[in-house]
């Protein structure tokens, strides 16, 4: 895994998306894997803003978000579909019918979970995907103990996430249950893994993530057995790793 610590988020922010950005540039029909959460805002802030001010082009560009509350419909403003039109895509080029949200409202979720991967399928696999990290070590919602192989499927969500995101919502109350997320196999296809994390209380999960043993309890652990993970952190969430990593990437270009 490459492990990159910048100073700052913005810092952290601007490298990620540079690196989607060289993908878009590359191979401007590609496949991106997209998270929600307060983490990559700033990612998609900088590619809104390469958009406006760079002509970065994502008209022939399709995306797979990894997750979306049960019951929540896409009117709901912590809908994650409502989160993807709000955070970026009304604010770039790219086709509606090209973004892929999981269904949270649909009658047969097992049945749309399949679908959903059926349509990873269609486009080709995800060529990058970006991920935020949860402060147990989940990836999407797939929580401490969720088999290594999951696919796409309903996940009850722990306590500890449903308070952690509590926070976007009127009361505790409010938070949904449930959540229709990406597997951990599925994440595990795509051709290249971003994963970001920032404040000091991403520091412990990361640590576990990194440089701890491979383990269903840390969910994102399982992503040193995936060949090409670039880690990027600012300094207070990499405070915890022991390792002595560089602060630019080897390469900008992705495979
Ligand atoms: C949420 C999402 C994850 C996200 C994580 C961290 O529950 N399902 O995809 O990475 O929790 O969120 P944040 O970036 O707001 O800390």
């Amino acid at each position: 895994m490459e492990v990159i610590v910048k100073e700052t988020y913005e810092e952290m922010s601007r490298l990620a998306a540079q690196m989607v950005a060289e993908l878009v540039r590359k191979k401007p029909r590609c496949v991106i894997g997209l998270a929600t959460g307060s983490t990559p805002v700033g990612t998609y802030k900088e590619l809104i803003r390469m958009h406006k001010e760079e002509d970065l082009d994502f008209s022939q560009v399709v995306t797979f978000n990894l997750d979306e509350y049960v019951g929540l419909p896409p009117t709901h403003d912590q809908s994650y579909r409502y989160f993807m039109n709000d955070n970026l895509f009304n604010h770039i080029n790219i086709r509606k019918e090209n973004t892929y949200v999981p269904d949270g409202m649909a009658r047969d979720i097992p049945a749309a979970c399949a679908l959903y991967e059926e349509r990873i399928r269609e486009h080709g696999g995800v060529d990058v995907q970006i991920l935020g990290i949860g402060g147990n070590g989940h990836i999407a919602f797939n929580e401490p103990g969720s088999s290594l192989a999951s696919r796409t499927r309903v996940k009850t969500l722990d306590e500890a996430t449903r308070k952690d995101n509590s926070r976007f919502f009127d009361s505790i109350d409010q938070v949904p249950k449930y959540a229709v997320t990406m597997g951990i196999g599925t994440i595990m296809e795509a051709r290249q893994v971003i994963i970001l994390a920032n404040k000091e209380s991403k520091a412990a999960a990361m640590a576990a993530a990194v440089e701890g043993p491979i383990t269903a309890m840390c969910p994102a652990s399982v992503l040193q057995m995936h060949p090409t993970v670039t880690a990027i952190t600012d300094k207070a969430a990499g405070a915890k790793l022991k390792g002595d990593y560089p602060a630019e990437p080897h390469t900008l270009v992705l495979k």
